[in-house]
């Protein structure tokens, strides 16, 4: 089953920007958009590089490999070479500490 796992304090988290944070053996992107607190998983699903590089704007987080983007709401893809939806964990904060549940 699925448990809730913290994993950064909310003040910890790059404004308006994405951070990179580990669960087990698991690297997770947690963005902060103007809508809230978002989490994926790390690796691209297009060619498996790390989202934590690339770059974030808004709602959107485009690939550093190819720049294909995600939109981090529902982990649509928005952007070729992308083209199948990133998952997109639960997330929400407690306390002032972000928890992602996988
Ligand atoms: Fe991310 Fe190719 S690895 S778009």
């Amino acid at each position: 089953g699925k448990d809730w796992h913290d994993v950064i304090a909310l003040a910890d988290l790059e404004k308006a920007w994405v951070t990179r944070v580990q669960v087990g053996r698991r690297l997770i992107a947690v963005y902060d958009s103007p809508s809230g607190v978002y989490a994926s998983l790390a690796l691209c699903n297009h060619g498996g590089a790390d989202l934590c590089d690339g770059y974030f704007d808004g709602h959107v987080i485009e690939c550093p490999l190819h720049q294909g983007a995600f939109d981090v709401r529902d982990g649509r893809a928005v952007a070729a070479p992308a083209t199948r939806s990133m998952r997109v964990l639960e997330v929400q904060v407690r306390d002032g500490m972000v928890q992602v549940r996988i």
